[in-house]
């Protein structure tokens, strides 16, 4: 019989995460202050972050302990079953052997909690009293609100406004684990209103929300901020999908060829491939791929530059792929892949060719979305659908080919609060769009003028 889900007991559970900077053959480049342009150490970065985590972020340690107190609460849903697809294998007639890591049994329904329990912990270890967030299809919020009501830190959330108004219930849900949540741009923040003064219809975007969230902390002594991708303590928290998933694969004797992951700030991908990526590093012969939507085409389509992390220029500046940090991207159902960036460990990786980068249109992802759903059954967020349009591409080529290849993809959140997408869809209300190459022109003039990277 062959299996289907893999599973760990509780005691298996990784107890470290995995640091990449340890190997990476080029360390990400300095980070820099959004006024001076000069490097950031971490007294300038400790009015955000807890000191915990800012030591994390510029660790060069190869493992990083897990706190129990985070390993209890990861208890709750950790480790998550590694599942084989095999009624996909058969509906696409493949050879290839596919593999996925079902991120969706966390309480809030993704991969996010995995870092916003830990950055919930470190954050009361230091007495921070409020901490402030953006979120974007609200599966970071919610992950977010999660964690902080486990700590009992009050959780402040602005949410992009076309996903506030897409997504009511998610604003249930943070509302249900005691958050408070605003549409972004709001009226509470400067960012927000200088926004509205210039666009009062304007949609949001991550990079607006981020600019509130970072202000809101910044304006108050007991407030911090917490991103939820990006950054690289960020994406190491991510680790323990990809290093449970080497030790299931290990149980069924198996490794795979290819690892897929959707990008959006690059948490997920770099949650599910890093620990790969060690491998890869030290010779083994594996393919990364990264998988972004074509109307947001940050690895395929924009240069690697030292660019803002938000909108309005308040966060630091790092050397990223970006689209520009005042570009908007159009309002398609996969929110949590609106980001002008991408994590500068992702773009290093990325410009050093360790990892592939593929962008797909709307449509095809969501036929490729409810081609799984009718074979294995869960339903993915629109995010999580782009990873698996890439394994539908790669499997047919492993078909075409006639070679056996064992593929691996990160199932990072199911799309229960999505169905409004899935309602667009059925109702032929959804439409590709591919982006003007004047419109990221556009919003490349703006950061010509910023320093160069290596
Ligand atoms: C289910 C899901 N997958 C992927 C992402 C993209 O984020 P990241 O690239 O940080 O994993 C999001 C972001 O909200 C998400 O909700």
């Amino acid at each position: 019989m062959e299996q289907t889900k893999i599973l760990l007991e509780e005691s298996d559970m990784p107890k470290q995460w995995y640091n990449i900077a340890a190997d990476m053959p080029n360390p990400v480049q300095a980070t820099l202050h959004p006024v001076t342009k000069q490097p950031v150490g971490p007294d300038d970065l400790a009015p955000l972050f807890p000191m915990q985590l800012i030591l994390q972020e510029v660790s060069r340690d190869r493992w990083i302990d897990i706190p129990e107190d985070i390993q209890a609460i990861y208890r709750l849903w950790r480790p998550s079953p590694l599942m084989r697809a095999s009624r996909f294998e058969k509906v696409l007639g493949t050879p290839a052997k596919i593999y996925f890591k079902y991120e969706g049994v966390s309480p809030a329904g993704s991969h996010k909690p995995n870092t916003a329990v830990a950055q919930a912990y470190y954050n009361k270890m230091e007495g921070v009293k409020r901490i402030t967030t953006e979120t974007g299809a609200g599966q970071w919020g919610s992950a977010l609100s999660l964690a902080c009501n486990f700590f009992n830190i009050e959780c402040k959330v602005y949410m992009v406004k076309v996903s506030y108004n897409q997504k009511p219930y998610r604003r249930s849900m943070m509302q249900t684990w005691g958050a408070s949540v605003v549409a972004s741009p709001s009226d509470q923040t400067q960012a927000g209103r200088k926004i509205l003064a210039q666009n009062p219809d304007s949609s949001g975007s991550l990079g607006i929300a981020i600019s509130e969230a970072v202000e809101d902390a910044a304006t108050h002594d007991d407030t911090k901020y917490s991103l939820g991708s990006v950054l690289n303590h960020v994406l190491m928290h991510q680790t323990i999908i990809g290093l449970e998933a080497k030790k299931q694969f290990e149980k069924v004797g198996d490794f795979p060829d290819i690892v897929i992951g959707c990008v959006g700030g690059g948490s997920n991908f770099a949650g599910v491939s890093f620990p790969f990526l060690y491998d890869k590093i030290h010779g083994k012969d594996i393919r990364v791929i990264a998988v972004e939507p074509t109307a947001c085409p940050t690895l395929t389509r924009g240069p690697f530059a030292y660019d803002f992390g938000d909108s309005i220029g308040l966060a630091p500046i790092v050397p990223m792929h970006t689209l520009g940090h005042s570009f908007v991207p159009p309002p398609i159902h996969a929110g949590g892949l609106r980001y002008h960036g991408m994590a500068p460990a992702v773009s290093q990786l990325f410009k050093d060719k360790l990892i592939e980068a593929q962008a797909y249109h709307q449509l095809e992802v969501f036929d490729a979305a409810v081609l799984f759903s009718r074979t294995e059954g869960i339903l993915p967020a629109p995010e999580t659908a782009h990873a698996i349009k890439s394994v539908i591409v790669e499997a047919l080529k492993a078909k075409e080919e006639g070679v056996e290849k064992t593929i691996l993809f990160n199932f990072s959140g199911h799309g229960h609060f999505d169905m409004s997408a899935y309602d667009a869809y059925f109702s032929k209300k959804l439409t590709d769009y591919s982006l003007p190459e004047s419109e990221i022109q556009r919003a490349l003039e703006d950061i010509k003028d910023m320093p160069k990277p290596k």
